[in-house]
């Protein structure tokens, strides 16, 4: 079934954050406890984004979210900062679809783009986002932006030899 989506509402946040830590469980089943134990996004961050209309959330059919993408601009791209599907609805196709929804309001922007960083070797991630029309960005390819955001997660802990930026045109 296909989900609807719509931007977040400003009473909504906390629950969105409910959302980030429980998607993160996944990563424990591979031993990544620093990532599973990352805290979410604060509320001030998913404050901006929804007042800005960058945060879509896809809701059940009581219009509750169950999943939600925060964008971003960086260097000139929609940036999807954070993707997180409930996993009580993972793999019914919500991401791909808040992934579609970024796109819309990208090219409705008139950006040529949207970007991620993510892990190359996490199934749910650089693998699945290459299924949905990303390719991975060369070191040669990083604009500025997204090269200071992956040292910002090298710097939190994350594997540098297992973060890319990514990237999927809009056209
Ligand atoms: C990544 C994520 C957003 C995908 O959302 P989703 O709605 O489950 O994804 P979709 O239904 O669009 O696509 C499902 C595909 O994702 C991949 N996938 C999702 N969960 C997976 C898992 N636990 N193991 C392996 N592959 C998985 C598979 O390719 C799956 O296809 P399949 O079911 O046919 O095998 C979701 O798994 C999530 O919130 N993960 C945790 C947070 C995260 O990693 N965010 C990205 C940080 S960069």
């Amino acid at each position: 079934m296909a989900h609807r989506s719509r931007n977040a509402r400003a009473d909504e946040l906390t629950e969105i954050q409910r959302i980030e830590v429980a998607s993160g469980a996944p990563f424990r089943e591979i031993g990544m406890h620093l990532v599973a134990d990352m805290p979410p996004l604060p509320l001030a961050a998913l404050a901006a984004g929804q007042r800005a209309g960058r945060l879509p959330v896809a809701v059940d059919a009581a219009d509750r979210p169950i999943a939600f993408a925060l964008v971003d601009l960086v260097d000139g791209a929609a940036h999807v900062q954070q993707l997180s599907v409930d996993p009580a609805y993972a793999r019914r196709g919500i991401g791909r679809g808040l992934l579609d929804e970024v796109t819309r309001w990208a090219a409705a922007e008139g950006l040529p783009a949207s970007t991620l960083t993510t892990f190359r070797s996490v199934p749910w991630n650089g693998p699945y986002y290459a299924r949905c029309g990303f390719r991975e960005l060369t070191a040669a390819e990083l604009t500025p932006g997204l090269a200071g955001l992956l040292a910002a997660e090298v710097a939190l802990g994350l594997d540098p030899a297992d973060r890319v930026a990514m990237r999927r045109p809009v056209a």
